[in-house]
């Protein structure tokens, strides 16, 4: 095709992702994570994430153009995570594009990471409707957005007021023993379990936060974890404090199933009040299991077509950003140019 060739830079936490594209069309997504650096500590810490892409960036960069069979002049246009995330890591890729852009004399874009997290989906499907519902639930966020127009019209619906998805999921692995990362050990050990072992709490599902669909309560599509967590805690330390064994699978499941249970819910029902035909999931917490199966059936139920990217292209990676530079580009939006400054705004 005669769409241009973008190359997309990604280093907002602890994954180097550099990604090329033309139009929908996914030449490389190289990826290289820090996270085994960051397991003894239990969490990514920013500073080991921000040296870790000074040392990845240029060997990704390399690796991505080899993979499309490229070269840093067939590029049209260079794109970059500005925000939000990790303000050390997110600089060390804006550094890096601004100075590729220099050199090259390539145009440079911005790219805003939550929305890249959508726009990542005509990689894998085709074109997106203009009555898009996303489901973003990964280690650093969890929103539902509306999306008419990925290059000029995303609205924040809902979010959480305390831990992302994938944060409680990691604390609530740390509880139970089951090691970090967590959400992937939960989902594993959760299928040994019952979901409907322990009722957990629905974070802010009672009516006084919902309300109605006419009368919408303040916190009618957002999230709460950390109630939750606080409630398998107490869990935990009842089953010690009477010596008995803690049945880690029944309560990883019963977790797992309040989180699927309310995030589910509240983005069917989004979508559905703000009659939006498709809703698009993102995130790493996207691998889960459960949430699949879930979202699968009530999205079935409600009319409303479900969208799933690859794994690899819901997890942080350099092609979502190249996919939604792809769009900006082909909106006519000027290049930001190198003169833009990093926005780390929410983690
Ligand atoms: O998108 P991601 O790779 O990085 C960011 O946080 O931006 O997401 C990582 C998060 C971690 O919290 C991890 O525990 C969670 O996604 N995760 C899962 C699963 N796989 C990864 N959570 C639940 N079930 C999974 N299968
Ligand atoms: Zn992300």
């Amino acid at each position: 095709s005669d769409a241009p060739l973008i190359l997309g830079i990604e280093s907002s936490c602890d994954e180097t992702g550099v990604g090329i594209v033309r139009g929908n069309e996914l030449l490389a997504n190289t990826v290289s994570s820090s996270m085994d650096q960051h397991v003894r500590f239990g969490g990514v810490i920013p500073e080991i994430a921000a040296r870790a892409h000074l040392e990845t960036m240029i060997p990704t960069l390399r690796q991505a153009l080899d993979t499309a069979g490229v070269e840093l002049d067939d590029i049209d246009a260079l794109a970059v995570t500005s925000g939000p995330g990790l303000s050390g890591a997110l600089m060390v890729g804006v550094a890096a594009a601004k100075a590729l852009a220099v050199a090259t004399g390539k145009p440079l874009y911005a790219i805003n990471h939550l929305v890249a997290h959508v726009g990542v989906g005509v990689l894998d499907g085709g074109e997106l409707p203009s009555d898009l519902g996303a489901l973003l639930v990964s280690g650093g966020h969890t929103e539902i957005l509306k999306v008419r127009e990925l290059t000029s019209d995303v609205e924040l619906v809902g979010q959480t007021i305390d831990d992302a998805a994938g944060e409680a999921y990691d604390k609530v692995a740390r509880l139970l023993g089951l090691g970090y990362p967590g959400g992937p050990a939960i989902d594993r050990i959760a299928r040994e379990g019952n979901g409907k072992a322990i009722r957990f709490p629905r974070g802010l599902s009672l009516p006084k936060f919902v309300g109605t669909a006419e009368a919408p309560g303040k916190h009618r599509y957002d999230f709460s974890f950390s109630g939750l967590k606080t409630a398998v805690a107490r869990s935990v330390e009842q089953y010690q404090a009477k010596g008995l064994d803690v049945p880690v699978a029944d309560i990883a499941a019963s977790f797992q199933e309040a989180v699927v249970d309310v995030v589910t819910k509240k983005a069917v029902m989004a979508c559905t009040e703000h009659g939006l035909s498709t809703l698009l999931l993102g995130g790493g917490v996207a691998a889960n299991s459960r949430l699949r199966e879930l979202l699968a059936a009530r999205c079935a139920s409600a009319g409303i077509t479900l969208r799933v990217p690859k794994p690899s292209l819901c997890t942080d990676n350099g092609a979502m950003i190249a996919a939604l530079a792809s769009r900006v580009v082909s909106a006519g939006v000027a290049p930001t140019g190198v003169g833009f400054a990093t926005d780390p705004g929410q983690p």
